[in-house]
């Protein structure tokens, strides 16, 4: 069997870190205004999912339409849960509950707004089919899925933004241990305005400490956001962690192109930024 084929019947244990429930409302409670009359999915949830608790809740004070999640169980039938202002019901669905399943994408395409923390390993399909569907979402993920050159492109392009909360997050295993993980982000299509720290760099440029790409000698490579050099006025490749800051006066070019080599030596991905001239 491929492994393709096995972690469609296994499910990629990669993927199972359940969200906590002060993690969901922490970032949801932003979004009241944009969720009113909305009809909401959540596509990758059973019925004891954070964020199933979460509009159970609050069916009556979000004013929502109706929110209905579905669970996907690999190789089986998966399960579906409708929520409504009287509490949850819970059926079985007729397919194994894929987001990329005809039965999924028709939930999809009777709905609003696409709410959820996707598996990691396929967070691009989850991102691409709920753009390309022209439908809202609030998605929880790693800052490194911006690495991947399509996403990144959304993003640049406006199509998505950062949400609030930022930093490291505890999730919930399926042997009930916690595990916190870095670099956890919330992706969102709505115009939310986090206020964020304005970028003011305080490291001074040297030419030794800040080494050209092999292939891009215009784009100096940048180790971590502290050390952004206050001083220097053209192209800084950067960590995407630049993205939880205002970047007032700066642009964004893009990413580093392929191969992305410094010194010979593979580096993370990044992202392009040059201060603007006054
Ligand atoms: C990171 S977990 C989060 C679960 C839940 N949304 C939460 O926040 O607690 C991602 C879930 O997506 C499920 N999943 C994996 N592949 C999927 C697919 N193709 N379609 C829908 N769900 C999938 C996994 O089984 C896993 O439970």
């Amino acid at each position: 069997m491929s492994n393709a084929a096995i972690s469609k019947r296994l499910g990629n244990p990669n993927d199972e870190f359940y969200t906590l429930p002060e993690t969901v409302e922490g970032e949801l409670k932003h979004y009241s205004a944009f969720l009113r009359g909305k009809r909401i999915y959540l596509p990758a949830d059973g019925p004891e999912s954070a964020f199933v608790e979460y509009f159970r809740e609050r069916f009556d004070a979000l004013g929502i339409l109706s929110c209905t999640a579905t669970q996907y169980a690999p190789g089986g039938i998966g399960r579906k849960t409708v929520i409504t202002a009287t509490g949850a019901t819970v059926e079985p669905l007729q397919g194994d509950g894929d987001f990329r399943s005809a039965e999924c994408q028709g939930i999809l395409a009777a709905s609003d707004c696409v709410i959820t923390n996707p598996p990691f390993s396929i967070f691009r399909d989850f991102l691409f089919s709920t753009l390309e569907a022209g439908k809202d979402f609030v998605f929880l993920g790693n800052i490194l899925g911006l690495t991947y050159s399509a996403v990144f492109d959304a993003f640049h392009a406006g199509r998505f933004r950062l949400g609030y909360s930022t930093g490291s997050q505890t999730f919930l295993r399926p042997d009930g241990s916690r595990q916190a993980l870095r670099g956890i982000r919330w992706f969102t299509s709505f115009a939310v305005s986090p206020s964020r720290p304005p970028l003011r760099p305080a490291a001074t440029f040297d030419a030794s400490r800040y080494p050209v790409f092999d292939r891009f000698p215009a784009v100096r490579f940048v180790r971590t956001v502290r050390d952004i050099p206050a001083d220097y006025p053209e192209a800084l490749a950067v960590p995407f962690t630049v993205f939880d800051f205002d970047l007032t006066g700066w642009e964004v070019l893009g990413r580093v192109g392929e191969p992305r080599t410094v010194n010979g030596k593979r580096v993370f991905q990044r992202a392009i930024i040059r201060r603007l001239h006054k």
